[in-house]
Parts: C-alpha cells; structure tokens; sequence
C-alpha cells in the first residue's frame, strides 16, 4: 500500500544521517513540565460541559453518533450560525481569568487540542461542517499564554478521516475511521507545515515549543496502516519548513539550503523543489501544498510572510508523538522518525477501566508500581511526559482517597519529563454534577486534592505501603 513511500525512504535523505540529538528544545520549560489541557477549547467535547452544549444547541444521546453530539453534527444542524455560537464559546471557555489561574498555580504548561479544521483551507466544506474562526482565538490565547511566561503545546487532537471511531475528540463521533490514508495523511502534514510556520513567523506563537503528530490514534497498530511512514514525514516536514524559514538543528546536516529567499512561500516552495529532486516527494509535495496555505492563514491573521533579515529568532519545534507503548501489534517506534529535538507523550487514565481493579488499594499499587518511563525509555522513547491524566475513578472515592491519588500520580508521572492534567477546568452546573471535582485541576485545587505549588505534595511517603518488594528469585 505504501511502496512510493518505503522507497523514498531508502532513496537519499535531505538530512545527511548524523548523531540523533536527544537534547531538547531551548523553548523547553525549565526543569518539569507542570501544565493542564486546554480541552474543549477549541476542539469542543460535549460532556465536559453539559449544560452550556444544550444552551447553544446541542444534543445528548447515548451513542454520540446519532444526536448532535460533536462539533461536525453541530455544524451540519446549524450552518448559518456555527461560527457566530463557536466564537462565542471559544471567547468565554479560554480567558485571561483562566490564563492567570494558571500563571497563580505555577503551572509552566499548557496542551492545547487542535481540529484540523482550523487550517481551513484545507477543510472540504460539502462534507466537513466545522466552525470557521478559530485560528484567530487560537492566536489570541498563544499571545496571552506568552505574556503569562506559560509554553504551549499544538498538539493535532482531532485528524482529516477522524483517527478514532465513537468519540467526541475527533470531532465527528462516527465507526468510518478514515485517517490512515494516503490523502488524509497529506492533509495533516499539509496542516503541520502550516502550523510550524506560524509557530515560527507570528510573534504571538513565540510560546510554542512543541507540535504533536496526532493525539490517540488507534491502539492496534494493524489497524494504522502507514502511520509509520507518516511519522517519518512528520518530522521531516517540520524540520524542512525550519529550514526554509532559516532555522537548522544543531549538530544536523542537510543537502537542502536553507533559507533561500526572504519571502517565506518563496523559501517554502524553492525547498519543496530541493526535496522533489532528492525524490522525497511526499514531503515536497506537502510543502508546495502548504506554501499557499501558509500565505492565507498569515494574512487573514493580517501578516506578511516577509522573514526578518537578522539571524532567526527562534530554535526548532520539539516533535511530539504518542509513545510507541501507546499501541500494541508491532507498532512503528516514533524514535526511528527523530531530527533533532523530539518528545513522547503517554495518557493514563483509571476510570476507563483495564488498567487496576476498581478500588482504592489496587489504584495506589499500580501507580506506585508504574514502569512506564522505564519501558519506553528503553525503546528511545525519551524524554516522555504524561500528557494526559486525571482523578477519575471507577468507584466513588473518598476525599481522603482523594488526595492520596493526587499524590501517588504527581510522584510517579514526576519520574518523566513533567505531567499535563486533563482538564484546566471543566463546566460548574447542576447538570454537570460533581463532573469538576475529578476532572477539573482549577477545582481540585480549590477542594485541596492538589496543593497551589505544583512541584508540591501533601505526603511524599504515600506510595511506601504499595511499593512491591524488591523481586525474590
Ligand atoms: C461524520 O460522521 C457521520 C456519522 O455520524 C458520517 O456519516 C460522516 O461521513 C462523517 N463525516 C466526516 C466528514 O467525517
Ligand atoms: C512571495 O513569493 C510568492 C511566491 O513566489 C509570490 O507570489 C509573492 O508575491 C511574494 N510576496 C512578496 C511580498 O514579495
Ligand atoms: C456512587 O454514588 C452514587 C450516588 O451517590 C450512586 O448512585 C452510585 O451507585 C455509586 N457508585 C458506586 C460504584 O458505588
């Protein structure tokens, strides 16, 4: 199914094989990541705010394929009003109030989950009903983020196809899973070369230190046909639209030139003709496809794409994948795919069951017990961060429970790179119920489950009775 791609992987690579740096970006948040998903932001999940989705028009229903459960079924329900009703979310969800919260907390962090969507030139619009507008909310929280000294993460959370069946992540909750395939594997490099060039060439972006491929794609690695080849590509066009903006790796050659003229659709599409003569033609072919792309976008955010003459200001993108333990069946390693700066997010959440027992010793055994960091670290998959967590249960826990669980969590995702809580906040309403007391770090703060100062907890020995004895033989 993919001979091109295999072949133009054995064909001459633009980057001539040196030492794999392991070093990470300068961007990067001094010492651990402490930081919260901006989820629901702009890719909106219905259950996290139950009453506000009725409110605006939506709908529940047991099987979210079949009421107006998602963002796609909002907009195919109301075309004429999407963009006016999503605006209005996207201004109240995200704000300056949560950005200093944040900046309060200490978090250093924040993971925002993108649609494809919000490259919307490369949205087909007879099939895909989604809100127009977000890049311009997009660009104004990355600017406040930045003022607040907080990085940011754009991590691609809802793929082309939809990369998960039956969930409201993806934007359309739907079994026809359409994402690994040769064209919608075009468009989300398409939109990665979009974004690495914004990231580069919009002050307000300045915040971004990382770009992630794609968020939870299926576990079942027979099921992800090509997602190999597409991490490769991945990488390669984020570090070729670096080039083209005059941005290199460190301790990283390369055949292409870099920057070759100041005007960045030049660069980006004299690069592109670089890669297609080394017969790398997937990604010449995403460049020239983006370079348009990028010039609409940098002008509907009212930018030129002129580079400034002086030496670049920026260091490249950390490039971000699932872990490789994240799927099972021989899946492809994502390390294989790295040049220069790279990292590896992995997601653990309890409540979803398959992970402990439900209840409250075996929850403490297993976290305190957790070898992850480890596991991966001994496939290249480092440095690994947990980019998604929280305090749910399969049972109704205690307050006291509570706490302990606050702690066993911070201590072991603290072995990794730093830790990024699921969610900032979720709605407060008597619909919601006690939805926040788990789900929401703002609130589990309030109710003291996490202290005010990340780094901290409340019983650093918790996970001493749970610890299994050093093994017998
Ligand atoms: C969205 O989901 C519906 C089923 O709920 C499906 O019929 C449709 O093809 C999907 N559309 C896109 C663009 O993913
Ligand atoms: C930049 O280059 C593109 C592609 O060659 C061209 O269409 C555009 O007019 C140039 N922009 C400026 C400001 O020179
Ligand atoms: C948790 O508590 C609720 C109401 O307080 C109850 O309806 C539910 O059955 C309980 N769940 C479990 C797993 O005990």
């Amino acid at each position: 199914m993919w001979p091109l791609l295999l072949s133009v992987l054995s064909a001459v690579s633009f980057f001539v094989p040196s030492v794999v740096t392991t070093s990470i970006s300068p961007g990067f948040p001094n010492g651990k990541i402490y930081g919260v998903n901006l989820g629901s932001w702009l890719v909106l999940e219905a259950w996290m705010l139950p009453q506000e989705w009725l409110d605006m028009g939506g709908q529940m229903c047991d099987d979210c394929s079949t009421c107006i459960a998602s963002e796609w079924a909002f907009g195919r329900a109301f075309p004429d009003t999407v963009d006016e009703i999503f605006n209005k979310h996207w201004e109240s969800w995200f704000s300056q109030t949560d950005v200093d919260t944040m900046a309060r907390l200490g978090l250093n962090t924040v993971r925002i989950p993108l649609g494809f969507w919000i490259v919307e030139p490369i949205v087909d619009r007879s099939t895909e009903f989604y809100p127009r507008g977000g890049i311009k909310q997009l660009k104004r929280g990355l600017s406040q983020l930045k003022a607040a000294g907080i990085s940011a993460i754009l991590d691609h959370h809802a793929l082309p196809g939809v990369q998960t069946a039956g969930q409201m992540f993806t934007g359309n909750c739907t079994s026809d899973v359409e994402f690994y395939t040769e064209a919608n594997y075009h468009r989300a490099l398409v939109w990665t070369a979009v974004m690495t060039g914004l990231s580069h060439l919009d002050p307000d972006f300045g915040s971004v230190f990382a770009i992630e491929a794609v968020n939870e794609p299926i576990m079942d690695a027979t099921q992800t046909p090509g997602y190999g080849d597409f991490q490769v590509n991945f990488v390669k066009v984020v570090r070729a639209v670096e080039l083209a903006l005059g941005i290199t790796v460190p301790n990283e050659g390369s055949a292409l030139s870099s920057r070759a003229s100041n005007n960045a659709t030049a660069s980006l599409l004299q690069t592109s003709k670089e890669l297609t003569s080394s017969s790398d033609t997937e990604v010449a072919q995403a460049l020239a496809d983006a370079a348009p792309v990028l010039a609409e976008v940098l002008s509907e955010l009212g930018l030129a794409s002129l580079l400034f003459n002086g030496p670049p200001l920026r260091t490249p993108l950390v490039t971000t994948f699932m872990d490789i333990n994240w799927q099972f069946n021989s899946p492809p390693n994502p390390a294989a795919a790295a040049i220069g700066p790279q990292g590896y997010d992995n997601h653990l959440y309890y409540s979803f069951g398959g992970v402990a027992d439900p209840n409250p010793d075996a929850y403490l055994t297993s976290i305190c017990n957790l070898n992850r960091v480890q596991a991966d670290a001994a496939l290249g998959n480092s440095p690994l961060w947990f980019g998604e967590w929280g305090l749910p249960t399969q049972f109704n826990a205690t307050d006291d429970f509570l706490y302990q669980w606050a702690d066993a969590q911070k201590l072991a995702y603290s072995q990794s790179a730093g830790w990024i809580f699921w969610n900032f906040k979720v709605e407060m309403s008597d619909l919601a119920g006690d939805l926040s007391r788990q789900w929401s770090y703002f609130d589990a703060v309030n109710r003291g489950f996490f202290s005010p100062i990340p780094a901290e907890i409340h019983n650093p020995s918790v996970c001493a009775p749970f610890i299994a004895t050093a093994s017998s033989s």
